[in-house]
């Protein structure tokens, strides 16, 4: 089993509202086909979620007012989604969509329920389940954000996947922001130990899931349940399709506490 995260920031413009980049997703949806192997994809939801998400609070307290906005960004997560299901069908697979508003439930952020059995289901029947960063249902809080890295530890668990690879911008983890500083060094591997040497500045921009911080914890569990984990720069050609092929690539291993 194989199991992939294309980021948000990959897929679209971040800073601009539902921007799509349509040739990135072309090109990466294209390298997701002939792995051999089960797959599993799930996808952020950058501008088409986090700008409304955070304009609408909606990882906030419960308010009769939150629906409406969480109808809004549900619709829209689910058109950058059909980008996505479009390239993989052009790409030969067949995609099949789970939403998280249908098939997961939260409590104060944290997963109460999560149906697994369909996920299961459609993988036996030969299809590639794609799922994505959502707002879902949340027994505390009304509605709240799920993200994708959410839905990767839940089917990390779930399914042990022989390889996880995270598609970000940038080559890896860096010591420190590389956008912003000159002399920030790509860490070849990452484990529980390296987490105090991070420089885990707060999220930029309009990032509703949590910092990076939150998201190496997240990941270290992850790494946890599957043979081989790691974060590469899914703006290079074939990178993803190589590191899903298990080849050596530039890239942060993740290495979590087996
Ligand atoms: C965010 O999902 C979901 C919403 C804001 C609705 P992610 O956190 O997985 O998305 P990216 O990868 O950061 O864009």
């Amino acid at each position: 089993m194989l199991l992939v995260k294309l980021g948000g920031s990959i897929l679209t413009d971040k800073a601009r509202l539902r921007t799509p980049r349509k040739t990135a997703i072309a090109r990466l949806t294209k390298e997701l086909a002939g792995l051999g192997d089960d797959l599993l994809v799930v996808h952020g939801a950058g501008s088409f979620g986090h700008v409304l998400a955070r304009r609408y609070a909606l990882n906030g307290p419960a308010k009769s007012t939150k629906a409406k906005g969480a109808a809004v960004v549900q619709r829209d997560v689910r058109t950058l989604d059909a980008f996505v299901i479009d390239g993989l069908l052009k790409a030969g697979l067949a995609p099949v969509v789970l939403p998280p508003s249908a098939v997961l439930g939260l409590d104060d952020g944290r997963v109460v329920s999560f149906d697994v059995a369909a996920f299961r289901d459609y993988i036996y029947q030969g299809f590639t389940p794609v799922t994505f960063g959502d707002v879902v249902r949340d027994r505390t809080r009304g509605v709240a954000v799920c993200s994708g890295d959410i839905l990767m530890l839940e089917l990390a668990k779930a399914f042990h996947p022989r390889s996880v690879v995270f598609a970000a911008d940038v080559d890896g983890l860096f010591t420190a922001d590389p956008k912003r500083t000159r002399d920030a060094q790509l860490l070849l591997s990452v484990g529980p130990a390296d987490l105090a040497q991070l420089d885990l500045g707060p999220a930029k921009g309009a990032d509703v899931t949590g910092g990076i911080e939150t998201k190496v914890r997240r990941m270290l569990e992850i790494a946890s349940f599957a043979d081989e984990t790691i974060i590469v720069n899914g703006n290079v050609k074939n990178r993803v399709r190589d590191a899903l092929r298990g080849r050596i690539v530039i890239g942060t291993r993740v290495v979590g506490g087996h």
